[in-house]
């Protein structure tokens, strides 16, 4: 990780000044998390800001999500920016005057600083409504964190009447140094899906094994294989990932198990290994059970798509960058990540570009990684979000 912000950016003085704000908004959400879904307190606030700026919003869409429409001046294309406002069931071990009020949950991810910065849009939108040209829907949805909140928020009609063209977001990003963005064409960040297996075996006498059928045997013999899927079956240059994060069987030290429970996630960015990965995690399951006479239960759930990028939307918000933070050190390129999201959904129906602003400064301690419960980010970098994405629509209205 490079460890210094490249130089200073280039920010409008008029969004230089929300900055203060934006800290305020940020830390209030931060104080109040909300898990997916139950974003009540967070939605209610957004939606208060936002009244009061002149915006008369939607809420309850998909729950807890609310959409703003800011009309121009005159007419132009149809735009969306799109924010999410949920938390992480984490006790947050920060010890800062804004740290949660509210046990073992926590903003760990940085959707409270997403919420800041799409508000710190909507402020500035607000007040360049008459110079402002076309249509901008400002999306604030609930519950990324999962189960997911876009896919309902687009059956909901939130990309309809009118119909969005273009369609942009960013996520704060630890793994990059504060100031910094990344961004790229194509797929930015991976599917990720989830199983679970039950495997169903015949219990006993920990000193009589030719009696049973032993599932903690066969499930660890079935996460060892697993293992070799990626290794072995896909091809060393197409990324992918499959990792067992449970494992529950026995229940004594004398006692051979009848079940065992596992369950995991798969991680890929190649839409094929959406059909063939699962296949093939289950045929090693169904050939282990059959092999020693076992039973099992196999579940497999898409959770989100991978998230691609339009190569044009993606050269865009490139160029958009380049001309905010210095283009050889702060714009990185080709980042990409096998964590998953669900801005893929907003992404499969419309063109659009998700990119990653910069986050971690270890010099203020602010560098632990997203989902950790003392993850915190560089809140300098709030009124660049709000930059960086004021100039993507800019641009896209400018073309
Ligand atoms: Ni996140």
């Amino acid at each position: 990780m490079v460890s210094v912000a490249p130089s200073v950016p280039k920010i409008r003085p008029e969004i230089q000044a929300l900055q203060p704000r934006l800290v305020e908004w940020r830390r209030a959400l931060h104080r109040r998390p909300e898990l997916g879904f139950r974003e009540v307190e967070t939605a209610a606030r957004v939606t208060q800001l936002l009244r009061q700026w002149g915006y008369q919003p939607q809420t309850g869409i998909a729950q807890t999500g609310v959409m703003a429409v800011l009309t121009g001046g005159r007419p132009g294309p149809v735009l969306a920016l799109r924010a999410d406002m949920d938390a992480l069931p984490i006790q947050e071990l920060n010890d800062v005057p804004y740290r949660s009020e509210i046990d073992g949950v926590m903003h760990a991810c940085g959707h409270d600083g997403h919420t800041a910065i799409l508000l710190g849009v909507a402020h500035y939108l607000a007040q360049h409504r008459h110079h402002w040209r076309g249509t901008v829907k400002l999306i604030f949805q609930p519950a990324e964190e999962g189960p997911g909140g876009a896919k309902p928020m687009i059956e909901s009609g939130v990309l309809e009447q009118p119909r969005v063209e273009a369609m942009f977001g960013l996520h704060l990003w630890n793994d990059l140094p504060a100031g910094t963005v990344g961004v790229r064409s194509g797929p930015l960040m991976a599917a990720s899906d989830f199983f679970s297996c039950r495997i169903q075996g015949r219990g006993g006498h920990g000193a009589k094994p030719e009696q049973t059928i032993d599932a903690l045997v066969i499930g660890a013999q079935v996460v060892v294989a697993f293992q070799t899927v990626v290794a072995r079956q896909v091809s060393p240059l197409e990324p992918a990932v499959v990792t067992v994060g449970e494992f529950h069987a026995g229940s004594a030290r004398n006692v051979i198990a009848d079940q065992a429970y596992f369950g995991g996630t798969v991680r890929y960015f190649h839409p094929d290994l959406a059909s063939t990965l699962p296949k093939k995690l289950e045929a090693i399951v169904q050939g282990i059970c059959t092999a020693y006479g076992a039973h099992y239960e196999w579940n497999y759930e898409y959770l989100y798509p991978p998230l691609i990028n339009d190569p044009a939307m993606a050269d865009l918000v490139r160029s958009v960058a380049e001309q905010v933070v210095e283009p050889a050190l702060g714009v990185v390129p080709n980042c990409q990540t096998l964590g998953g999201e669900d801005m893929a959904f907003f992404l499969q129906e419309v063109p659009g570009c998700y990119f990653f602003l910069g986050s971690a400064n270890p010099t203020k301690g602010l560098d632990f990684p997203h989902h950790h419960p003392r993850f915190d980010f560089d809140e300098e970098v709030l009124c660049l979000g709000v930059e960086l994405l004021v100039r993507c629509l800019e641009q896209y209205i400018g073309r």
